[in-house]
């Protein structure tokens, strides 16, 4: 299968294109077949990225832990999961994630994809809505009516951080550059500062909940915001661990996103709801993934970057002849299958969409169209008990 992983035999490690064998899932694992996948610019540099869970030397890893795809194999007690099934979700930083045609996931970890979003959405979801999450609900014990700071409100995290506080009835100041003022407020933000012409702190004051995706200078700053018994949550690099204490009458946590399936079942249901929107900054081709992380594509700065690894087929026809495709309520949405105009012109997944992705065999299976000579590539990973289940 194709992959894109880190080349950490040069400096700076940089990424490269790939081939691996396409890995098996194990007990409590389900194997996706990759459509999409969300990019977290900073994985390179985190430890689990350049270590194993012992702490040992971690070799050619494959980053990106979010993706929306199919499941193309299910090991055994896999939660009601089936091959076919449409589904988004994350995978352990530790273990080889989704810029790559397969992923193995826990089950716990996906959770069937919300049927209203195209792949390149809902990959854009799973690490950012989770963390905006668990930050507001878990950490913080947000309230409805409480007044919530969310220092990089266009951010990846940013956008469903704003957007979660307001569902929940609470009150949203968010911090944004100029050109993402008015972005900001369209998702609930009642107050949005601009970051490089103020200090915030001089803008607002007494409030109950600070949401920081910046860290550094923001976070320290953010202090002085806080009203007596107030809750700070950051989510800006472990460096920032050693500047977190708790003051008088005040509580500070930095914490990591954990995978959690019934978190991303109420997220998908308020998605579909059309309560809750994904904000997709661009879509780049598998090939292209090295140049983003490196830095050489430019963001536009709202929302997530998502990589198009490999498209689904496109949808059978219904009972009266029309691709869902066609059918004027999904011109009107954007809903239903790919939205072709986000596909960049030329690239890889501009190529597959023409030639109609991958083959569908009339079934529910999506059919693989790898030479023989990939289909015999080895399994990765052993796998004990039952062989597991995997489509062709
Ligand atoms: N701990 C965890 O579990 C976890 C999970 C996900 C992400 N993260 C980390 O969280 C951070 C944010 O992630 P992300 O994906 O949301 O990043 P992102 O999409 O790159 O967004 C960052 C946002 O920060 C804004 N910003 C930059 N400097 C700012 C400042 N001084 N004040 C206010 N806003 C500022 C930018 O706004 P403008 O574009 O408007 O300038 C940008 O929209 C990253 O460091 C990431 O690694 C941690």
């Amino acid at each position: 299968m194709r992959i894109v992983r880190l080349n950490d035999s040069v400096r700076p490690p940089s990424l490269i294109e790939d081939e691996a064998p396409q890995p098996l899932p194990g007990r409590g694992e389900v194997l996706v077949r990759v459509c999409a996948a969300g990019v977290t610019l900073t994985e390179l540099s985190w430890f689990p990225t350049s270590h194993g869970k012992t702490g040992d030397a971690r070799h050619g890893a494959v980053p990106t832990h979010e993706f929306s795809g199919v499941v193309a194999g299910c090991g055994e007690d896999v939660g009601g999961l089936a091959i076919g099934q449409e589904v988004f979700g994350m995978n352990d930083w530790y273990s080889e994630g989704a810029l790559a045609e397969f992923c193995i996931a826990p089950w716990f970890a996906v959770a069937p994809k919300p049927r209203r979003l195209t792949h390149f959405e809902a990959a854009s979801v799973p690490i950012s809505a989770l963390t905006a999450w668990q930050g507001l609900f878990d950490r913080a014990k947000l309230q409805a009516g409480e007044r919530v700071l969310v220092h990089g409100g266009a951010g990846a995290v940013g956008v469903f951080a704003i957007q979660l506080a307001r569902v929940h009835g609470a009150r949203v100041i968010a911090t944004a550059s100029e050109r993402n003022r008015g972005f900001a407020a369209s998702l609930g933000a009642e107050q949005v500062i601009d970051y490089r012409q103020s200090r915030f702190e001089e803008c607002v004051s007494g409030v109950d909940v600070v949401f920081d995706t910046v860290g550094g200078d923001t976070l320290e700053r953010s202090r002085g915001v806080l009203k007596s018994g107030a809750r700070m949550v950051t989510i800006a690099t472990i460096a920032t661990i050693a500047t977190i204490a708790s003051s008088a009458g005040q509580s500070e946590a930095f914490f990591i996103v954990e995978p959690n399936q019934k978190q991303l079942i109420s997220i998908a249901d308020l998605l579909d709801a059309g309560t809750l929107r994904p904000v997709v900054d661009s879509v780049l081709s598998l090939s292209q993934a090295p140049d983003v992380f490196a830095g050489k594509v430019q963001k536009r700065g709202r929302g997530k970057v998502v990589i198009a690894v490999r498209l689904p087929a496109p949808l059978p026809p219904s009972p009266d002849g029309m691709h869902a495709q066609q059918r004027p309520e999904a011109a009107a949405t954007g809903v239903y299958g790919i939205r072709q105009e986000s596909i960049p012109h030329g690239s890889f997944a501009d190529r597959r969409y023409r030639s109609g992705g991958a083959r569908h065999d009339g079934s529910d299976r999506l059919v693989e169209s790898r030479s023989p000579d990939r289909r015999r590539s080895g399994r990765s990973r052993p796998y004990g008990g039952r062989r597991p289940r995997v489509s062709r």
